[in-house]
């Protein structure tokens, strides 16, 4: 198979969201430090009706349904989240229900797990297998599905909740560069979830920001390597259009590019202006393992990288902003804002993406895009998704009513033998939620 890459996407995320300027007062945060500080503008999160199987049931058969693809279709279907209900039952068992219903038990692929980056290693799982032997002629189907929740604290506001499907095949008009990828992984305590009574990660905040920055420079070095080699010439922020990064917070993804930028001067690429190159001049001679905590060095190179995030960061970070880090799909929700954002003019251009789970694996990869042919476009991805209506008919609760929410989630996690209220008043058409989970712990949904 030739081109092989993403065809068709979706993306779901809770209808009830909390303003982060509404939880920064609550808190009792300076004013900014969630909006300015972290860059972040409202946070998505499940009530008791949601979880990360009903958000994943109502992507599938939404993907399904709007793109006109029969379940018999799929060859291979691939979970990744982090967001643990059971230690062996995969979430890509319970979304057989739609499989089985239409007759196609024959469908290979479970669940991948490491932080953020289940995402990423379900979809290179279903383009390999797109792209090798064993390849029987359907299509792969990949779900991130995660809520994202953090104890009272710090951490609470870099929460958020979705599921995005994305449909695997030839002949895709967004394509992967096989061969343009590097990778970085290690062992590390950044970000970890080792108590399983509880839903709520360990972080160690600074850390996990240090190992992210870390990984986007060891994943770009071997990424330029990579294409280097392969091309015969040097590579620099010039050579793509858009870059993307997993979002736990807008202000990472600001720190991320800046950090490119400070790579491209110190790689010498040409590609870089020479005022830039005076400005940033100063720090080339820091040991590395100093330029992570330098405060001098990211605002230089902040302001230096500023016109370029501009154009080419700004149009990905619309959903993250919006939804908050959703874990696993958060990288593909910034690929999908900038398909909302610039699907028009997209044919022919580069977009690199960086995956990063904590613990940590990351991905730098790149995708080769065209417009498509109907249902199959990028003008048609962008009318299913549906983005601005989306974010538009949200419901916007106060932080009493979300710490409320999150109370009764504590409670119930883990949890069985309880009825749930069963109100999907808020919920949109199509929308599955939970309605029971029973003394044997089997949980059950129904479809709006
Ligand atoms: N106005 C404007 N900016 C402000 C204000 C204000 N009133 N107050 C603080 N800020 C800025 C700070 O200067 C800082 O920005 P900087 O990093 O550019 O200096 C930012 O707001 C955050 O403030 P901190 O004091 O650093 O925040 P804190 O340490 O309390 O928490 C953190 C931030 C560590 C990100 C926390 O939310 C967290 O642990 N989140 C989860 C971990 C995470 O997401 N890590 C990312 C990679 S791992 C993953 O994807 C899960």
């Amino acid at each position: 198979a030739k081109n092989v890459g993403i065809i068709a996407m979706d993306i779901y995320f809770p209808p009830t969201c909390i303003q982060q300027e509404a939880l920064e007062a609550h808190d009792g945060a300076s004013k900014g430090k969630y909006t300015i500080g972290l860059g972040q503008d409202c946070m998505a999160f499940c009530t008791e009706v949601e979880d990360v199987i009903s958000m994943s049931l109502t992507v599938v058969s939404s993907l399904l349904e709007k793109y006109g693809i029969d379940p018999k279709q799929i060859g291979r279907l691939e979970v990744g989240s982090e967001t643990v209900i059971d230690k062996s039952k995969s979430i890509k068992t319970f979304l057989m229900q739609i499989f089985e219903k239409c007759g196609n038990t024959d469908i290979e692929g479970v669940d991948s797990t490491n932080a953020c980056y289940g995402g990423t290693a379900a979809l290179f799982n279903c383009a390999n297998w797109v792209e090798s032997n064993s390849w029987d002629g359907r299509y792969g189907l990949v779900v991130c599905t995660d809520s994202a929740v953090y104890a009272d604290g710090p951490a609470r506001p870099t929460g958020g909740a979705a599921a995005i499907a994305m449909l695997i095949g030839p002949d895709a008009p967004i394509a992967f560069e096989s061969k343009l990828r590097g990778s970085h992984m290690a062992h590390v305590y950044d970000f970890y979830k080792p108590n399983l009574a509880s839903e709520y990660p360990v972080v160690d905040g600074k850390l996990s920001q240090t190992c992210y920055l870390m990984a986007v420079d060891s994943c770009y070095k071997q990424f330029c390597c990579k294409y280097e080699k392969l091309e015969g010439k040097q590579f620099s922020i010039s050579d793509a259009e858009y870059f993307v990064f997993h979002s736990p917070y807008n202000k990472l993804v600001q720190k991320s590019f800046a950090r490119l930028f400070f790579d491209d001067v110190l790689r010498n690429a040409s590609s870089v202006d020479e005022v830039a190159k005076e400005e940033l001049g100063p720090f080339l001679t820091l040991p590395e393992s100093e330029t992570y905590q330098n405060r001098d060095l990211e605002k230089v190179s902040h302001q230096a990288a500023k016109p370029l995030y501009d154009a080419k960061v700004q149009p990905t970070t619309l959903i993250p902003k919006q939804v908050g880090n959703m874990y696993t799909a958060s990288l593909y929700a910034a690929f999908a804002s900038l398909i909302h954002n610039k699907h028009s003019t997209l044919a022919g251009k580069r977009v690199i993406l960086f995956s990063y789970g904590s613990g940590s694996t990351a991905t730098m990869f790149s995708l080769r895009l065209c417009d498509g042919q109907h249902p199959f476009s990028l003008s048609n991805i962008a009318t299913v998704m549906d983005v601005a209506e989306k974010l538009k008919s949200r419901h916007k609760f106060p932080p009493e009513k979300f710490v409320n929410t999150m109370k009764l989630m504590e409670h119930r996690y883990g949890g069985k033998d309880f009825v749930t209220s069963k109100d999907s008043s808020l919920l949109s058409p199509g929308t599955y939620y939970l309605t029971e989970v029973d003394s044997m712990y089997r949980r059950f949904y129904a479809k709006k």
